[in-house]
């Protein structure tokens, strides 16, 4: 259904979504409003982004920046889109031509904005699609070659978005490997700032490709206007904030560019990843919990459903085990009483054994040295034990020692007249080539079919790609970035059509892969190798700006100081898992830490699927508090944790956030080490929303001793679970 301009009042009119009014186009949810309008010139520009006008009129708005700035003509800032046309012209111009509308479901509608070349008949599509409820819009763009030759794209958007503020604040999250997500907030100035990943495989690995631009001022957790983005891009990506001399703010959001230029043939179909985001008025706090309910509703694989508590065996044996020692594995899983047993890194390779990290990539078939009873077997004991067995494969790499290297040099990506380069011993393989795909594909469709209870993936990706030559592509050596992620997902629809139910985590060498274009096939993620408690503190609450906890998987381990109960307490905050030697927790710690299962799969629904609460920043002092409120607000689960603490700290009483100020709620410490007492001076009380909302709780009671944590349930007078 195609609505042209020019009818002088409402042409489609829902109660949300898509509106075309005379000269405008309005995108609204709940609480948002993107407003463009067409101007007599047949430009589209965006008029309005912000909160949503009661009345709806935005006909008093009129002016603003194009919508999808092209290069070339006027437009002399980034562009959303450059193109060199088959005659070499550099230039475009994009006109409106039409308009429409289509709902998905009651929530879901999406509006498609059609602009053209009028010399060269180059097509650009804009889509809207607006998620009602949690106020989130996902952009992305068709770029369409209406001519009879080829021609080359040098900038391709997915979205390109306007602000006008005073000041504009933006919080970007950077790292390293076992060091992911600091934030660092600052005041942009007039010139280009860049948010950008080149790096292709593990394209998160210094930069995540999620952030909060803040207007007018910065905000907090729970005041200021605040637009949180990411994208759906699981490559190279870039976000360029560009304030211009007037102090606008232009966001460029897509595929970074960069040795990129892609060649469109006749009639073909360019589609951008899509660009997500939320704007809040309230702060960050409910940018994030938009995004969290988007995303399990919408943006993550079974998001709405449970997960599986899970026992690791990569830190506490690495690659060294055998049968025997993976059943005795099993037996701790099964007294820790979590559902899965995950068997790591070093099963595989028999002419080259994955001993360490030098060689066995690529040859996915079970060590018969170590495991000469197979996965089938490894998969019937742990059955037998009444867990399940899940496996970790990386099956886009290679190392040169492998018979996979030797049947196939063909199949990786390096530069054919330059040395190999390595990143741990290993090689990227070349997944442009649909044989490779097909072999991509092969090695978890045969483990699954050979192993139908194979019940878990971790699937992990090691390093990122240099020496960037497809001996495929051949002389389209610029297609190689957008083509191996378009390649990657393809993999991956083949997957998930024959295995849509699955759970498959993502790593990639820690948090190197954290984006919604691959949580679309993905059940949760791995946010760091860093597993030490203290600084999971920073790393998961990172994280929680855009990811929801169900997705974050985070495991008790042994790498921390701290007390078993801290790093529990810790890994409870998100989904957990153990990665731990079983048979060295002394009784207490055993106890403790059976019963910290059981507590956790009483709890899990709440912070699962509830809303979250950011009370105390860790970046902010010594403590980090943060709670989950379940939807009809009858139950709340509240992390307290003190970090390194010194005498001098004086921790304030705590406003919990989210409850409902009418109900009486049930305060109550829980996940207690066997033998010790709660000290909370509330504990087991009932106490108002209202009390607890605005005269709080005193959570550090006492001398606060570093690394210590604590966790409330807070449950409605009368409600049982
Ligand atoms: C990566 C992952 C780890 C582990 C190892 C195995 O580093 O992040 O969790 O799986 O690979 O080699």
């Amino acid at each position: 259904m195609q609505k042209t301009l020019g009818a002088a009042l409402l042409l489609l009119s829902c109660t949300f979504g898509f509106t075309q009014q005379a000269k405008q186009i309005i995108i609204d949810t709940r609480n948002l409003a993107l407003v463009f309008s067409i101007q007599p010139n047949k430009k589209v520009t965006q008029s309005y982004l912000g909160n949503k006008l009661m009345s709806g009129d935005y006909s008093k708005i009129s002016g603003g920046g194009e919508i999808y700035p092209a290069a070339g003509m006027e437009y002399q800032f980034e562009p959303a889109i450059r193109m060199l046309h088959a005659d070499q012209n550099p230039s475009l111009e994009l006109q409106y031509v039409s308009s429409s509308g289509s709902r998905q479901e009651n929530n879901v509608a999406t509006t498609n904005i059609v602009l053209e070349d009028p010399v060269y008949g180059t097509e650009v599509i804009l889509h809207y699609t607006s998620y009602y409820n949690e106020d989130v819009i996902k952009a992305w763009t068709e770029i369409i070659n209406r001519e009879k030759k080829a021609v080359e794209l040098t900038e391709y958007a997915s979205s390109f978005l306007h602000f006008n503020a005073d000041e504009y604040w933006l919080t970007q999250f950077h790292g390293d490997w076992a060091r992911e997500m600091q934030m660092v907030e600052e005041k942009l100035t007039n010139g280009i700032k860049n948010l950008e990943s080149k790096l292709g495989t593990r394209t998160n690995f210094y930069q995540t490709l999620a952030f909060f631009l803040s207007l007018n001022r910065p905000s907090t957790e729970t005041e200021g206007e605040v637009l949180a983005g990411t994208l759906a891009w699981t490559g190279n990506f870039k976000y360029t904030f560009e304030i211009d001399q007037r102090n606008t703010l232009n966001l460029r959001s897509g595929i970074n560019s960069f040795a990129s230029e892609y060649f469109l043939q006749p009639r073909e179909v360019f589609t951008t990843p899509e660009f997500i985001f939320t704007f809040s008025d309230h702060g960050k706090g409910q940018a994030s919990r938009n995004l969290h309910r988007w995303a399990r509703k919408y943006g993550v694989l079974n998001g709405s459903e449970g997960r599986m508590t899970l026992l690791n065996n990569w830190e506490s044996t690495g690659m060294k085990f055998n049968e025997t020692r993976l059943v005795e594995l099993f037996d701790e899983a099964k007294n820790l009483g979590v559902d899965l047993f995950l068997l790591d890194d070093g099963w595989f390779g028999n002419k080259y054994p994955r001993n360490d990290d030098k060689a066995g990539l690529g040859d996915w078939i079970e060590d018969s040295t170590k495991l000469p009873s197979g996965i089938g077997y490894l998969v019937k004991e742990a059955e037998a034990r009444g867990i399940k067995f899940g496996i970790w494969l990386e099956p886009e790499m290679v190392n040169p020692k492998s018979q996979l290297y030797e049947q196939h040099p063909d199949w990786i990506l390096k530069l054919p007249n330059r040395p190999e380069n390595y990143g741990r011993n290993q090689l990227v393989l070349d997944l442009c080539n649909p044989k490779v795909e097909d072999f991509v594909f092969n090695t978890v469709d045969r483990l699954l079919t050979e192993n139908p209870g194979l019940a878990f993936i971790k699937w992990d990706c090691n390093r990122s790609m240099t020496n960037q030559y497809s001996p495929y592509l051949k002389e389209r050596q610029t297609h190689l970035f957008v083509d191996y992620t378009r390649a990657w997902y393809k993999v991956l629809q083949r997957i998930r059509s024959k295995y849509p139910k699955l759970p498959i985590m993502l790593c990639s060498g820690g948090g190197g892969r954290t984006d919604y274009g691959a949580l679309k096939y993905f059940t949760e993620f791995w946010p760091s190798d860093n597993t030490d408690a203290l600084e999971r503190v920073y790393i998961q609450w990172g994280y929680s700006y855009f990811f929801p906890a169900n997705t974050i998987s985070s495991h008790v381990t042994d790498m921390g100081k701290q007390s078993l109960k801290f790093r529990t307490d810790v890994a409870m905050m998100d989904k957990l898992g153990y990665d731990i030697r079983v048979q060295n927790l002394s009784p207490g710690e055993l106890e403790f830490s059976k019963e910290a299962v059981k507590t956790y799969k009483k709890v899990s629904n709440v912070i699962w699927f509830g809303d979250l609460y950011r009370i105390e920043s860790p970046y902010e002092s010594d403590r980090a508090v943060v709670m989950y409120v379940n939807e009809n607000k009858s139950r709340a689960i509240l992390f307290n944790y003190h970090l390194n603490t010194r005498r001098q700290d004086i921790f304030n009483r705590v406003k919990l956030q989210g409850l409902d100020p009418a109900k009486k709620y049930r305060f109550e410490e829980i996940n207690l080490f066997p033998g010790t007492r709660s000290i909370q001076p509330d504990n087991d009380k009932l106490l108002s929303g209202d009390y607890l909302m605005k005269i709080g709780l005193n959570l550090s009671p006492g001398r606060t001793n570093p690394l210590t944590s604590n966790i409330y349930e807070l449950t409605e007078e009368g409600a049982r679970f």
